[in-house]
């Protein structure tokens, strides 16, 4: 799908109209076929199979941006890197750097800076209020003394602070502002759910696998608790199927307006 030109968003909260140019922003998750995404939070999803990952490469390779929450790196501790020379031929012909933005959203900023993360060839960013900045700073510094600093340029080399409820649509204009016109939301459900409801997604692929995860623990794609006052359903319009092996890679565009409110 061509990447669209700077969306301007008319969002109607309360009293306040704001018009932004926001970036195009494509969430990619696998499910199992109950809707899961992970067993448990803190639990890497591990069910898809090397065709997906082939697939989540190629998303990834097409973005200036990807984020996640900072469950979603607590359960990995690694992100995609770009590796298929035909995708990083394609991003020097877009003039994009060999990888893109890898940012985590971490409020609290509790994070490991011994996670495997830090040390992949990635450029990474953070976004967190500044007590969430000074929590990961003391991290920092006491790997510092163990040894731990990975990397040439430092643990993030970007910082995104917030306030705390963080504003979406702000930071995403900023994104814009900032050269970072096609984003990638690779989960979690805390994560999707806070954009879906601002109507901050365009479009998602998922890849449905082979399995019932069946667990109570498990997560489902979206978290019911942030969507309480959304009108729900959230319509979704078929771009795209594919079969590859026992997955299907299903490509939707998500509808913004008939959910009851215009976003
Ligand atoms: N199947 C898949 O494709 C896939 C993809 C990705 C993740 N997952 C799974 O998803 C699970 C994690 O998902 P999750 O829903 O628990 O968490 P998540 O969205 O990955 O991360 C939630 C955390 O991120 C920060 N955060 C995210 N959105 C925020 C917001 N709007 N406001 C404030 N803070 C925000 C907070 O960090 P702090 O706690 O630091 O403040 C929050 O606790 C893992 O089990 C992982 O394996 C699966």
């Amino acid at each position: 799908m061509a990447v669209e030109e700077g969306r301007p968003l008319s969002l109607k909260r309360g009293e306040k109209v704001r018009e932004k140019k926001l970036p195009y922003v494509t969430a990619i998750m696998a499910i199992s076929v109950d809707g899961k995404i992970s067993e448990g939070v803190y639990q890497a999803a591990r069910f898809s199979s090397k065709a997906d990952l082939r697939h989540l490469e190629r998303q990834v390779a097409q973005c200036d941006a990807v984020i996640f929450g900072a469950n979603t790196l607590r359960a990995y501790q690694t992100s995609i890197v770009v590796r298929e020379p035909e995708l990083l031929r394609e991003r020097e012909e877009r003039q994009q750097p060999p990888q893109p933005l890898h940012v985590v959203c971490s409020i609290s900023g509790q994070l490991l800076p011994h996670w495997r993360f830090f040390s992949q060839p990635l450029p990474r960013g953070l976004i967190t209020t500044f007590e969430g900045l000074q929590n990961w700073q003391r991290r920092e510094a006491e790997a510092g003394v163990l040894g731990e600093g990975r990397g040439k340029s430092g643990f993030f080399q970007e910082f995104f602070i917030v306030d705390y409820p963080l504003d979406w649509v702000e930071l995403m204009a900023k994104f814009y502002s900032l050269g970072y016109r096609k984003i990638g939301v690779l989960g979690g459900a805390n994560l999707f759910s806070s954009l879906l409801k601002l109507g901050l997604v365009d479009d998602l692929w998922l890849t449905i696998c082979p399995l019932l995860m069946g667990k109570t623990s498990a997560l489902g794609i979206v978290s019911p608790s942030l969507l309480a006052d959304f009108p729900l359903p959230v319509s979704l319009k078929l771009v795209e199927v594919k079969v590859v092996g026992e997955e299907i890679f299903v490509h939707y565009g998500v509808n913004k307006k008939g959910n009851g409110e215009e976003i």
